[in-house]
């Protein structure tokens, strides 16, 4: 039997350069010959990209938005992370349970212990073996999105200290779990953060 595999996820706000270095990672565990699979949150199911279309495009109370990203994660864990993790298969996921924490907590004002018996409930045992917070100030991340252009979704028009509160909500839980998470400076140059990210990987004894 294979050994399990290993669970990375990618974190950060909006505009932050996330998938350019998604999709970087991918490429460097298949030429380590290490199968990868790339998936996303809310999505990465039939039934969660059906989820995260409701939970783009439409207004609620932020409590059901809350439960609907756990319900859309409960099926993308049974569906595909755990079976994938179980056969010795790398996932590589664009936001987990950490972006909940930090976008419907932080930003929306979702109280905490909501969240966190939510997740209790979804996912008591699994948690991501490496977490990558690409961190930088809002207004750079607004001005990256404003360049790229693209219509943006609903929390992309969210306001610039929504996205303030999400940052320290994301900071607040990295410095809470030092081992888990590499805070990744988003400022910099892409070739800089991917090699950063390679060595955050190659710093793990599992890796
Ligand atoms: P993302 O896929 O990163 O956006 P895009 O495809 O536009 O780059 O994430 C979609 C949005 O959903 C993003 O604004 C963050 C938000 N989100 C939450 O609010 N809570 C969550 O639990 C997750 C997973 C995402």
């Amino acid at each position: 039997m294979s050994a399990r595999g290993r669970f990375i996820t990618f974190e950060g706000i909006d505009g932050a350069g996330k998938s350019t270095q998604i999709a970087a990672l991918a490429g460097t565990l298949r030429a380590r010959g290490i199968e990868a699979l790339l998936t996303r949150e809310p999505g990465g199911t039939g039934v969660g990209e059906k989820v995260r279309d409701l939970l783009l495009g439409m207004e609620m109370h932020v409590d059901t938005e809350a439960m609907l990203m756990f319900a859309a994660r409960r099926e993308h864990i049974a569906a595909v992370i755990e079976p994938a993790l179980a056969a010795g298969v790398w996932v590589v996921c664009d936001r987990f349970s950490d972006a909940t924490h930090a976008y419907q907590v932080g930003g929306h004002g979702l109280e905490a212990a909501r969240c966190d018996a939510l997740e209790a409930w979804v996912h008591p045992n699994l948690s991501p073996d490496l977490t990558l917070l690409f961190d930088l100030p809002p207004a750079l991340a607004a001005a990256r999105m404003a360049a790229a252009g693209g219509v943006p979704d609903r929390f992309e028009r969210e306001r610039r200290d929504f996205f303030e509160r999400v940052r320290a909500a994301y900071l607040a839980r990295a410095r809470r779990e030092p081992e888990r998470f590499r805070i990744i400076d988003a400022t910099r140059d892409a070739g800089v953060i991917a090699a950063e990210i390679v060595d955050a990987l190659d710093g793990r004894a599992w890796a």
